[in-house]
Order: C-alpha cells, then sequence, then structure tokens
C-alpha cells in the first residue's frame, strides 16, 4: 500500500446493475477523475452490463448528465470527457441469462485477443442475493479463470449478508469459482485519505506510538455521527439498523486500524492479518453485558438544522411500530496485553446534531493535580483526536497558561489541518478503491475471514436485543445526541462523551 506501483495494465471493467444509482453517482464519477488525474491504465474499456435497452450511445448520454450532477469538480472538462467516454458501452441483458454472458464476452473479445479481453474487473453493483449467479454466469461464459498469467476479479459492496451465517453463505457463493485473492469487497470507509492516515500516523511516528497503550491511554472514543435521518433509504434500514449499516464494517475497521499491532510489513496480508487478530480479540459479550455495555436508540421528529424533522417511524417505508435502531453506542473491550483494561466506546447515529467521524484518544490525568489545585479548576487531561471528516486533521489538547499575573490554566489545542498542509486535495473513497481493486492490491478490501468476525460480534449484541421491544429511555429527539442511556454508559467509569471538535 502507499508506495508508488508501477502504471495499472490495460483492462476492462464490467459493471452489472450500471442502472443504478451507485453507477451514476459514485463509479462513472471515480473513473472519469481517474482519467482526468491519468490514472487510468494506458487502455481501458467500461461495458455496463443492465436489463434496459440502451445503446452505447444513450448509455454515454445518461452518464453525462449524472457526471454533471455529481462530479466533484465542475464543470466537467469536455476533453476528458470525450476521451472518457469514448471507451463507455453497454450491454443489455438479463443477469440470469446465459445468452446476455454470451454478448458480454463477444463484447469484450471485439476488444481483441489481448489484455483489453484477458484483464478483467467485474463491479456487481447488484443484489448481494444475485452475486452468486453473476459469478457463476462469468465462470461458464470463459470470462473467469482461476488461473493464468492475465487477471480477473470481482468487486463487491456492502452488505456482505446480514448476520454470521448468510455472510458464511454469500462468501461460500463468491469462491465457488473464484479465488478469495481475486475477490474485492468494499468498505469505503477504507478508500478515506484519513482513515489510511491512521496507519501513518501510529507507526511513523515515534513519538505517538509510545503513548499507544492502557499505561498511558485512558479510553478512546470513535464517532460517526450523521445530521441526515435515513430519508428514502427506510426499505433497506428496516432490514439494517445502526449496527449493521455503520458497526458491522466502518467503525470496527476504524476501531482495528486504531488499536490492531504493528503488523510485520505493509504487505496486505500482514495489514489484514493484524486486524483479524485485533477483532479476534475484543471482548466476546454475552446477554448480560449487552444489556450493560451496548445502548440502542431510535429518533422522533424534532429539529435539526432549525428545521422540523420527521421521526424514523415517520419515515417512507418504516413501519410504524418499528424497533430498528438508527443509534448505536458500544463500550468495547480489547482484551490483549497492549489495551487490557481500556474501554472503547463507539457511537454512531442518523439525526445527531453533526455530520463528523473522529476518533479521540484520551490519555490519562496526571499523577497529582498541583495546579488544578492551585487554580480551583478541573484540568482537563490530554487527548488526540484524528478527524476523519469534516475539517480532516489531527490535533493534540493540552493545557496551557493562561498569559497575566495569575495561574490561570486553559485547554490549548495543536492542530494539523490537511487542507492547510497539502491543499485543499479530496479524491473520492471511490476513486482510491477502484484503482486498488485494477491495481491488485487487496490491502483496501476486507478479507472473508474480517468479514466474518466483524459479524459475530455484531450477531452477539443482536441477540442481547432479541425480542427486546425498545423502552423509553432509548428514544431520542432528532438533533439531539442520542438517548440518555448512552451519556450514563461512560458516566459509569466517570467518562463524558465529547462532541465532535467543530473548527472555526
Ligand atoms: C454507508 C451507510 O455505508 O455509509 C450509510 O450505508 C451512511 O447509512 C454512509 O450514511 C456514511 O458514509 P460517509 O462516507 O458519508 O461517512
Amino acid at each position: 500500500m502507499g508506495s508508488e506501483r508501477k502504471a495499472p495494465e490495460p483492462c476492462s471493467i464490467v459493471i452489472f446493475g450500471a442502472s443504478g444509482d451507485l453507477t451514476a453517482r459514485k463509479l462513472i464519477p471515480a473513473f472519469y477523475h481517474l482519467c482526468k488525474e491519468k490514472q487510468m491504465p494506458s487502455a481501458f474499456r467500461i461495458i455496463g452490463f443492465a436489463r434496459r435497452e440502451k445503446t452505447d450511445e444513450s448509455w454515454r448520454n445518461e452518464l453525462r448528465a449524472a457526471l454533471d450532477q455529481f462530479s466533484r469538480t465542475k464543470p466537467v472538462d469536455e476533453k476528458v470527457w470525450q476521451e472518457f467516454s469514448a471507451n463507455l458501452f453497454y450491454c443489455q441483458g438479463d443477469i440470469t441469462d446465459a445468452a446476455a454472458y454470451k454478448k458480454l464476452e463477444e463484447r469484450l473479445t471485439s476488444f481483441g485477443s489481448g489484455p483489453l479481453r484477458e484483464n478483467l474487473l467485474f463491479y456487481l453493483a447488484t443484489l448481494p442475493s444475485q452475486f452468486g449467479e453473476v459469478v457463476e454466469q462469468i465462470h461458464r461464459a470463459g470470462l473467469l479463470n482461476k488461473e493464468g498469467s492475465a487477471w480477473q476479479r470481482i468487486v463487491v459492496e456492502k452488505p456482505f449478508g446480514h448476520d454470521l451465517a448468510s455472510a458464511h453463505a454469500l462468501n461460500r457463493e463468491l469462491t465457488r469459482f473464484a479465488h478469495e485473492q481475486q475477490v474485492c469487497r468494499i468498505d469505503h470507509y477504507l478508500g478515506k485519505e484519513t482513515v489510511q492516515n491512521i496507519l501513518m500516523f501510529r507507526f511513523s511516528n515515534s513519538v505517538f506510538e509510545r503513548l499507544w497503550n492502557r499505561n498511558l491511554i485512558d479510553h478512546v472514543q470513535i464517532t460517526v455521527s450523521e445530521k441526515l435521518g435515513v430519508g428514502q433509504r427506510g426499505g433497506y434500514y428496516e432490514e439494517a439498523g445502526a449496527l449493521r449499516d455503520m458497526v458491522q464494517n466502518h467503525m470496527l475497521q476504524v476501531l482495528a486500524l486504531i488499536a490492531m499491532e504493528p503488523p510485520v510489513s505493509l504487505e496486505s496480508e500482514a495489514i489484514r492479518d493484524e486486524k483479524v487478530k485485533l477483532l479476534k480479540s475484543i471482548r466476546p459479550l454475552g446477554p448480560d453485558d449487552v444489556a450493560r455495555q451496548i445502548v440502542r436508540g431510535q429518533y422522533f421528529a424534532g429539529t435539526v438544522n432549525g428545521l422540523p424533522a420527521p421521526g424514523y417511524r415517520q419515515e417512507p417505508k418504516v413501519k410504524s411500530d418499528s424497533n430498528v435502531e438508527t443509534y448505536v453506542a458500544l463500550k468495547l473491550f480489547i482484551d490483549n496485553w497492549r489495551w487490557s483494561g481500556v474501554p472503547f466506546y463507539l457511537r454512531t447515529g442518523k439525526c445527531l446534531p453533526q455530520s463528523a467521524s473522529e476518533v479521540r484518544i484520551q490519555f490519562r490525568p496526571t499523577p497529582h493535580v498541583l495546579f488544578a489545585a492551585q487554580c480551583d479548576l478541573k484540568l482537563d487531561s490530554n487527548s488526540i483526536t484524528l478527524r476523519l471528516q469534516p475539517n480532516e486533521g489531527i490535533s493534540l489538547h493540552f493545557n496551557g497558561k493562561v498569559p497575566g499575573m495569575s495561574l490561570g490554566v486553559r485547554p490549548v489545542r495543536m492542530n494539523f489541518s490537511y487542507d492547510a498542509e497539502f491543499g485543499a486535495y479530496t479524491p473520492e473513497a471511490y476513486e482510491r478503491l477502484l484503482l486498488e481493486a485494477i491495481a491488485g492490491d487487496a490491502t483496501l478490501f476486507i478479507r472473508r475471514d474480517e468479514v466474518e468476525t466483524a459479524w459475530k460480534i455484531v450477531d452477539s449484541i443482536r441477540a442481547g436485543w432479541d425480542g427486546k421491544p425498545l423502552t423509553n429511555r432509548e428514544f431520542y429527539a432528532a438533533g439531539t445526541w442520542g438517548p440518555v442511556a448512552a451519556e450514563d454508559l461512560l458516566a459509569q467509569s466517570g467518562h463524558v462523551w465529547h462532541e465532535p471538535q467543530q473548527l472555526t
């Protein structure tokens, strides 16, 4: 990961489910930007595969309109678009129809017998229940070889199942005709610059790595808060909930990167081994632990940004008596040498007062409260905040003397900001992830055992909730920081949640 690598090899990319939102909003804008930044292979083709009747031309026109809307840089560069769009093709077909794959194979063969026919990236932007079918069909059409010098890879998106058993089944389906090494499971959080920087920050700075253990760290807080409610995604969310939607993947990934041991090398397997080891050392949760250590919540109507916001149960496609959690807070322990006894608090929710993701490392207080006694103040203990988004950066908080004759003390902040240091370079997570998939670097993709270990944790929490409807204490007004029980969770150990930092 990270270092300069050789130019990616020419290849063709096939997007299954190409009529969907993901293609228009994320995939095509990401490929366009990779093209603009001259990161794409010297030759490439992108084929959209979907059921609706379209020509190459009409698909291109549709994508152009989408790009005008969703591109992170505007206006769209005409010259780059002309060059890029000449490589876009459409293949109409039903995912279950062998003849459609034959047509796809012919289209690929029309690109010649070289790498554009042989090096293939299959992006499955379809329902997970269709993954098995697509993989089998591309195998039968002779497009997926387990051996050989050319490469073929399959990219899939979450959800990877809805519990351990279904994830297991899905993984079995995916690897029936492909090797595990050919499967790229995307967690878009791993494509974010700031998430990638966690390992860099930890393992290239001796100053910080020395502090990174139970002797100095009191506790860790990971917050991923969102202002928006579930909006139009009620149907999906009713099946998911915050635990499956955010904790199983993004939050446990961030936790693993924050807490894992140094890998033996920067090889993808070495890094993923350490992440799995960390996830496996999270203390198992029985039903009593769930009652004590996990808080869930659901928003009711409130005010966000000064505007009225509906409650979750009033959102479209949500049951009027739904017990699905839109908020979850967890107190986890990692039973290993480095972290024994250090609580890791994680929280995420919809309709909270801010959209922000950050990790706060809270250090132990000074052994003796010398100044606090003098100043009649409760001194803040030191902390480091890694701001994943927005205002990406890192801050170190410590206490400083207020200038003047008295012994006034005040918390102050040393701040590193990505924008100030490097300029506003904010590639979308998908740009990085698609490039890694083409290059064949698996570091940023989730390995099978990672997914399954994370599901084990989530399943144990769901088992603790099983059959228990939400109680009054578990509701929170839209626009507030979640249910009071989440405050109590930390108060038991004398801790408080810190609101994500808002930089001015
Ligand atoms: C997705 C979830 O995986 O991540 C969404 O399904 C959530 O519910 C989103 O809003 C958050 O991603 P980001 O990049 O906006 O923090």
